[in-house]
Order: C-alpha cells, then sequence, then structure tokens
C-alpha cells in the first residue's frame, strides 16, 4: 500500500474539518476516498465541496464499500464504540474521535476486539498530546526529571459556554445524546493528558454542579479531588460558565515543579531531590537551589496549532503507522484512562461518596440510565 484510503462517519462541524485537510493535501500517504452522513444537509455539504469522494447514508455500505482502508469516526460518544467494533471487525485500521466512549465497559470490550486484531491501527483524537508544551512535560516526567509525582492540580474553566451554546439542541449537553456535559464534552483532552502525565489515580471524590447559571440537565462546574497510590493527590477543576476562565495546570515532585499556563511552561529544576536536601538541611525556612526552564508558544502558533496542526499530525502519524509503523501518538486502547476518571467522577457525584479505581461499571452504568429517564420525564413535561 502506498496510500492509506480514508473514509469518514459523521462530517458535522469536526467531520467536515477533518475532510477539508485530507482535500488540501495535508495527510501526506492518505486520500480520501468516502464519507458517509444520516443528514441530508450534510450530504449535500460533501457533494457540493469534496471531489472524487463516494458519499454515503449508512455506515456499514462505505465500510463494505471497499474503497477505504481506514475510517475516522467524528459522530456523537455513544456511537464511538459501536462503529469502531464494526470497522475493526470488517479488518479496517479505525480512528475514533474523543471521547472513546460514554462507559467504560463498552470500551474495554473494543480494546480486547482491537488487541485481537494487531494487523490494524487503533487510534484516538487526541490532539492535544501534539502540543510542544505538553510533550515537552511528557518527556520531563518520563525522564523522571520532576521525579516522584506529589500533586498534580488542573484549572481548565476556560470553555465559556453561554445558554445559546446549549440552545442549539441536537445531542449536545445531555445526559441521552453525549453522556454528560463538560467532563465528556470539552474536557477528554484535559483528562487524558491528565492521566498521560500524573498516571491514573487510585481513589477520586467528584463533585458536579447540574445546570450551573444555565439551564441544562449535564454539569457544567466540577471539582474533583484524587489520591494517587504513592500518597500524591491531585485536583481537576472545570466549568463552562466562567469569564474569563483560567487554564493553569500544575505539576510537583519531588525534583521539581512545572507549570504550564497562558502558552507558557516554567519548569523549576531542584539541585538535589527535596528528600535529600531535608536530609541533611538544618535552616529552619530554606529555599532548595534550583534552575528556571522556560519554554512559550504564541498565541496564534497555539490557536494554528490547534485548528490546522494538532489534528493534521494525528492523521499523519496514524497514517504513518500503517504505512511504515511509526509509534502511535495517542493508541486508541488508552481512550479508556481518561474515560475511567470522567466515569468515576460522575459515579463519585451521584454516590455522594469516594469511589476507588477500577469503578463499578454496572453502578455508573444504572446510574447513568436512571439520568436518561429523568431528562426524559423533563422533556415530556
Ligand atoms: N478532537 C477535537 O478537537 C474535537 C473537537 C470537536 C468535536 N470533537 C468530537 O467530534 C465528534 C463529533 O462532534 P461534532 O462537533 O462534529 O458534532 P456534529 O453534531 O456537528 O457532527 C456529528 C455528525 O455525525 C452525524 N451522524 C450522527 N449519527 C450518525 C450515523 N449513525 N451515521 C452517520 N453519521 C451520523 C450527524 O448527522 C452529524 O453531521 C464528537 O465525538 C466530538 O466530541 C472533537
Amino acid at each position: 500500500m502506498d496510500k492509506v484510503r480514508f473514509g469518514i462517519v459523521g462530517i458535522g462541524k469536526m467531520g467536515s474539518i477533518h475532510a477539508i485537510k485530507f482535500v488540501a493535501g495535508l495527510v501526506k500517504g492518505a486520500v480520501l476516498t468516502a464519507v458517509c452522513d444520516i443528514s441530508e444537509e450534510r450530504r449535500d455539504w460533501a457533494k457540493k465541496n469534496l471531489k472524487n469522494v463516494e458519499i454515503y447514508e449508512n455506515y456499514n455500505e462505505m465500510l463494505d464499500s471497499g474503497l477505504i482502508d481506514a475510517v475516522v469516526i467524528a459522530v456523537p460518544h455513544y456511537l464511538h464504540p459501536i462503529m469502531a467494533t464494526d470497522a475493526l471487525n470488517k479488518g479496517l485500521h479505525t480512528l475514533i474521535e474523543k471521547p472513546a466512549g460514554v462507559y467504560t465497559s463498552a470500551i474495554r470490550e473494543l480494546n480486547a476486539l482491537a488487541k485481537s486484531k494487531d494487523n490494524l491501527t487503533f487510534g484516538i483524537m487526541y490532539n492535544q498530546r501534539t502540543n510542544p508544551l505538553y510533550r515537552y512535560a511528557k518527556e520531563l516526567v518520563d525522564a523522571g526529571r520532576i521525579g516522584e509525582l506529589k500533586r498534580i492540580n488542573w484549572i481548565i474553566t476556560d470553555w465559556y459556554r453561554p445558554q445559546a451554546y446549549y440552545n442549539q439542541g441536537g445531542w449536545r449537553g445531555t445526559w441521552e445524546g453525549e453522556g454528560g456535559g463538560c467532563l465528556i464534552n470539552q474536557c477528554p483532552h484535559q483528562l487524558d493528558l491528565f492521566q498521560w502525565l500524573g498516571g491514573m489515580p487510585t481513589k477520586i471524590r467528584g463533585y458536579c454542579q447540574i445546570g450551573k447559571n444555565r439551564d441544562i440537565t449535564v454539569e457544567n462546574d466540577v471539582t474533583a479531588y484524587m489520591e494517587y497510590a504513592n500518597g500524591a493527590t491531585g485536583i481537576f477543576i472545570t466549568s463552562t460558565h466562567d469569564f474569563p476562565g483560567t487554564n493553569r495546570l500544575e505539576i510537583d515532585g519531588d525534583k521539581g515543579k512545572l507549570v504550564i499556563e497562558g502558552g507558557k511552561l516554567v519548569f523549576t529544576e531542584l539541585d538535589v531531590s527535596e528528600k535529600e536536601f531535608n536530609a541533611t538541611n538544618t535552616k529552619f525556612m530554606p529555599s532548595i537551589p534550583s534552575k528556571k526552564i522556560v519554554k512559550k508558544i504564541s498565541k496564534i502558533k497555539e490557536l494554528a496549532l490547534q485548528v490546522v496542526g494538532q489534528h493534521t499530525a494525528i492523521f499523519r502519524n496514524f497514517t504513518n503507522n500503517i504505512l511504515f509503523g511509526e509509534k502511535l501518538i495517542a493508541p486508541g486502547e488508552e481512550g479508556i484512562n481518561g474515560l475511567t476518571i470522567s466515569n468515576a467522577i460522575h459515579l463519585s457525584h451521584w454516590k455522594n461518596d469516594v469511589v476507588e479505581l477500577p469503578i463499578d461499571e454496572s453502578a455508573f452504568e444504572e446510574e447513568l440510565a436512571k439520568r436518561i429517564q429523568e431528562e426524559k420525564a423533563l422533556n415530556n413535561k
């Protein structure tokens, strides 16, 4: 194979941007040969804007067409694992949009299937893993330069979404349509990076506020406290009704501290670990000798990377994995980690208690089903 032939299921807001990237030739080694959407309006858009691309209404017909080697799944969340399962079973390389799905039992089954298809590439669109600042943070963590984790805190409240956003209707901002609010829609990237850089917690206590300052049935304000096996702690705060919001990640380790905010990473690297320093120090209020490393990306570059660069980088990497075996930046199997944290926060809120990982998946699904029923009852009033 010298070019990977791609199909996209779902050419709504995100899928259509993806399609244009392929058609513009941004994904070397790949060609878009088919797209699919149940919406006539979106298929009409495809007719006008995508030349030499077959258009389908039924995704299984596209998967069976023989026209594609790989599929990108860019539809509402509940459908991700269902369509990915069909695609892998039909021998297609599969790239799902975030989040991996809505509940983890479906993703465990999907991961087991993907593992059994070792000739097929399975990826997830965690495009923020290509952000140079998070990549550098990952390098520091993996090289042990931050040392043993003490604390990881992320405040990500700059997803301002007014009532008009939720009034668009459709699947967004509902339990039935997307399986939650800001945790499942806005935050999958940060929850993934949170575990990519800090590892998985063992216990979570989540507090969610439902419809804070907004007329919606899902959470739009969340504070979660986490504990890790080594005694480290984590805080994750997110909301969609604050303006201006904050986006600040802090990771404290035994050997240093890393802060990412406003397109800037500051790493303060201690000359000796705090443990070593403390073992011999005799002063009451000393400071530990350290050096600072600063990396920046401009607002314009960050925006350009987000709009064009990050998704393209994931598509190129996914294509190169198929063609040349390049290491995947975002393996599909890792989608379950961020989703586990998201599910655990919801479950903890619903049970008004601390949740240990792995979570009780059936308890999560039962509680989710209750929320869907309550939402339906409200809509029928
Ligand atoms: N990675 C990112 O940066 C990013 C950004 C935005 C959205 N997303 C994700 O992309 C996905 C799609 O979001 P969106 O904003 O494009 O939503 P959207 O509603 O604009 O588009 C979804 C499309 O899927 C189509 N669809 C629904 N069911 C279908 C089916 N059974 N078969 C074929 N098509 C079907 C709809 O008609 C619609 O056109 C979501 O998972 C979302 O979380 C990712």
